[in-house]
C-alpha cells in the first residue's frame, strides 16, 4: 500500500509545465480516482470534463482571470457540480431536509453540491502526484455564482455544454513540473489547528 501521508506531504501546487504530454492511461487513472470518491447518499453530483483542446484551455484561462497555467497545462480537468443530481437520484424514502439535500432550499442544494466535488478533486490531485504528474487547483475564476466575468462564464459554459444546473466548481491543471522547486509545506502548526475536546 502506498503511504498516503507521504503522498500528501510531498504534493505541491505547480504552475509551470514541461512541453510533454501526459499518457492517456495516466489521465484515465486520475479521472478514475475522482469517479471513485465518496459522496452524500452516494449521489455523485459531479461531472469531470477532460480538456486538451487549446482553444478551450485559452477560454478557461481567460475565465481564470488570465492565469497562465490554465492555458499552458497539458490537460485541464473542469470539475462540475450538478445541482439537479439530488432530484434525479429520487431519494424518496428520506423526507427530512437535514438528511436529504434535494429537499433543501436553493442555497442549501448549491452549497451541498459544491461541497461534494472537493473529495474527487483531492483524490485526482493525489493520484496525479502518485503518477509524477503535477497539478494546481484553480479556484479563482469567474462564474454565475460570484457574478465575476459573467460573459466569459457564459461562453465557457456553452463551450463545455453545461446547462443551468451545472456549475463549474473547480478547475485542475495538469502537467509535468517545469519549476523543480523544493516542496516546502507552509502550514500552520499542528497545535494551532488541532485541539483535544475543545478549542483552547
Ligand atoms: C479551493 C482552492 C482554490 C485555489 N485557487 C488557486 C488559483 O486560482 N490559482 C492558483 O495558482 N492556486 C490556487 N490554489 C492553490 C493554493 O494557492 C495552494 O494550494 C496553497 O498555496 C498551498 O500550496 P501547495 O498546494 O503547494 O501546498 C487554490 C487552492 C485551493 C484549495
Amino acid at each position: 500500500m502506498a503511504d498516503i501521508l507521504e503522498l500528501i506531504s510531498s504534493r505541491k501546487s505547480v504552475r509551470k509545465y514541461l512541453d510533454k504530454h501526459i499518457p492517456d492511461e495516466d489521465l484515465h487513472k486520475i479521472l478514475e480516482a475522482g469517479r471513485l470518491a465518496h459522496s452524500w447518499m452516494n449521489v455523485q453530483c459531479w461531472k469531470f470534463i477532460l480538456v486538451k483542446n487549446q482553444e478551450t484551455k485559452d477560454l478557461l484561462s481567460e475565465l481564470s482571470i488570465g492565469q497562465p497555467q490554465v492555458k499552458n497545462a497539458d490537460a485541464v480537468i473542469v470539475c462540475v457540480a450538478d445541482t439537479q443530481a439530488w432530484e434525479d437520484a429520487k431519494i424518496t424514502h428520506i423526507q427530512k431536509p437535514a438528511l436529504n439535500p434535494a429537499l433543501q432550499c436553493e442555497n442549501g442544494i448549491l452549497i451541498r453540491s459544491l461541497e461534494q466535488v472537493i473529495y474527487p478533486v483531492s483524490y485526482m490531485m493525489l493520484e496525479a502526484h502518485s503518477l509524477g504528474v503535477s497539478s494546481c487547483i484553480i479556484g479563482a475564476f469567474g462564474s454565475e455564482i460570484t457574478a465575476v466575468l459573467p460573459e466569459v462564464s457564459a461562453k465557457a459554459k456553452q463551450a463545455l455544454n453545461l446547462n443551468d444546473n451545472q456549475i463549474i466548481s473547480t478547475i485542475i491543471t495538469l502537467g509535468y513540473d517545469a519549476e523543480n522547486k523544493e516542496t516546502v509545506k507552509v502550514r500552520k502548526n499542528f497545535d494551532d489547528v488541532v485541539f483535544n475536546e475543545k478549542l483552547s
